[in-house]
């Protein structure tokens, strides 16, 4: 390892400086050095790689595990999540990922996404019928963008109405950038617990919904476990909810600091979906969730990765690559960006892409819709955000009037 020990001032992450672009090291890294040695705030050293076509290729080739369990696992926070007892999909290889993925997929096709639009776009409404029913200046990241994909999530994984505020809040702490690491531990305990206890019951009582047909379907082919469904929908909730939350602060915000976009994607919503495609491609919020171990040695560029070596995948950088997205740091909706890697790449690209899509198209419809009059309460350079390190980029608030 000491073979290629990164120099000392060399660590992931580097921090955001502006919201609108990447770190300018990233540039200098895809140019003089696509793959270059890091260290990590573990003291774990990785492969760190910023190049679109190298961060596609590595995401796909199967000698990359996503494995937490293999030694020499890259780690950001000390806490490994191998210890943790719920084995997650996001976790898997192949072939048993396959196998999983498989059995949840389903739920996720274009047809069953296209069923849930009037489900998404009533409970759209209804926020946004309190919001203009209520005070102004409002927080959209409290009163929107965390409850509403929160609020599919509920009604997708069978969540009583009943738990409904205990959850969102409880998980408002676990996302939130103000709250502690102690915090946001005991809010994950919390919500692990309930939905092992919400899987118990619905095995005798099940209703019309995600965790329920899961529990059938698994039952069926003999291979239920209840600890590895409470791990899925976890997954799915924290990934239909964290995420979410912060590309639609953020593309709120990119409306109000983008008028002429706003006013022609309100005039012709067809030109929604390519505008979310961009902001997807522009934030690439969750960049530092990219992490692999190689089982063989690989080559990639002109460094050899060895066996049991972990590796970084910048998706962030890669989403910025002049070679993959001409000009990538100006947002223009009119680019063609949905070969972006913000939803990964490869087996394990976000499994829960299409949900977002929709969500997004009525979300950012519904808002130039029903708040033509949106602006900020506050100034732009006054706007608090989450950094990467915490996990996934986002808006702490985001005060809006109308
Ligand atoms: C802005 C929204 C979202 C972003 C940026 C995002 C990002 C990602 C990324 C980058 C991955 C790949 C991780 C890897 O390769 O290691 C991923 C996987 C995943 N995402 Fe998403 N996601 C989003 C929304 C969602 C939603 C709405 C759901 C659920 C409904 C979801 C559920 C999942 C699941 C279950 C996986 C694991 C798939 C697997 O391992 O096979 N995500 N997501």
């Amino acid at each position: 390892m000491t073979e290629h020990a990164p120099p000392a001032d060399r660590t992931l992450p580097i921090p955001r400086t502006c919201p609108f672009s990447p770190p300018a090291q990233y540039a200098e890294l895809r140019e003089r050095e696509p793959v270059a040695r890091f260290r990590l705030p573990t003291k774990d050293e990785a492969w760190v790689l910023t190049r679109y076509a190298d961060i596609r290729a590595i995401l796909a080739d199967p000698r990359f595990s996503s494995d937490v369990r293999l030694p020499g696992y890259p780690f950001f926070t000390p806490e490994r999540p191998s210890e943790q007892p719920i084995q997650l999909l996001i976790h898997m290889d192949p072939p048993a990922h396959n196998e999983a993925r498989r059995k949840v997929i389903s739920e996720y096709t274009a047809k069953r996404t296209r069923d849930l639009r009037p489900g998404v776009q009533r409970i759209v409404d209804e926020r946004l019928d309190a919001i203009l029913q209520g005070p102004r200046p409002v927080d959209l990241v409290a009163e929107f963008a965390v409850p509403v994909p929160a609020l599919v999530m509920f009604e997708q994984l069978g969540i009583p109405r009943a738990d409904h505020e205990w959850f969102l809040s409880t998980n408002s702490l676990l996302i939130s950038g103000l709250t502690s690491e102690s915090e946001r531990d005991e809010a994950f305990g919390a919500l692990s617990g309930y939905l092992m206890d919400l899987i118990e019951k619905k095995e005798s009582d099940p209703g019309d919904d995600l965790l329920s047909r899961q529990i059938a379907k698994n039952k069926e082919s003999g291979d239920y476990d209840r600890t590895w469904l409470t791990g899925l929908a976890l997954l799915l909730f924290i990934g239909g909810s964290e995420n979410m939350a912060s590309m639609i602060s953020l593309g709120a915000m990119m409306l109000l600091r983008h008028p002429k976009e706003r006013a022609r994607i309100t005039a012709d919503p067809s030109l929604t979906p390519q505008m979310v495609e961009e902001m997807l491609r522009y934030f690439t919020i969750a960049e530092l969730t990219m992490t692999r171990v190689a089982t063989e040695d690989v080559e990639v560029g002109d460094k050899l990765i060895r066996a049991g070596e972990g590796l970084v995948a910048l998706t962030n950088a890669a989403n910025h690559d002049p070679e993959a997205f001409p000009e990538p740091d100006v947002f223009d909706i009119d680019r063609p960006a949905r070969s972006h890697l913000a939803f990964g790449f490869g087996p394990h690209q976000c499994l829960g892409q299409s949900l977002a899509r929709l969500e997004f198209q009525i979300v950012f419809d519904s808002l130039c819709a029903r708040v033509p009059g949106m602006e900020l309460a506050v100034p732009f350079d006054k706007l608090r955000y989450k950094s990467d390190d915490e996990g996934v980029f986002g808006l702490i608030e985001l005060p809006v009037t109308w």
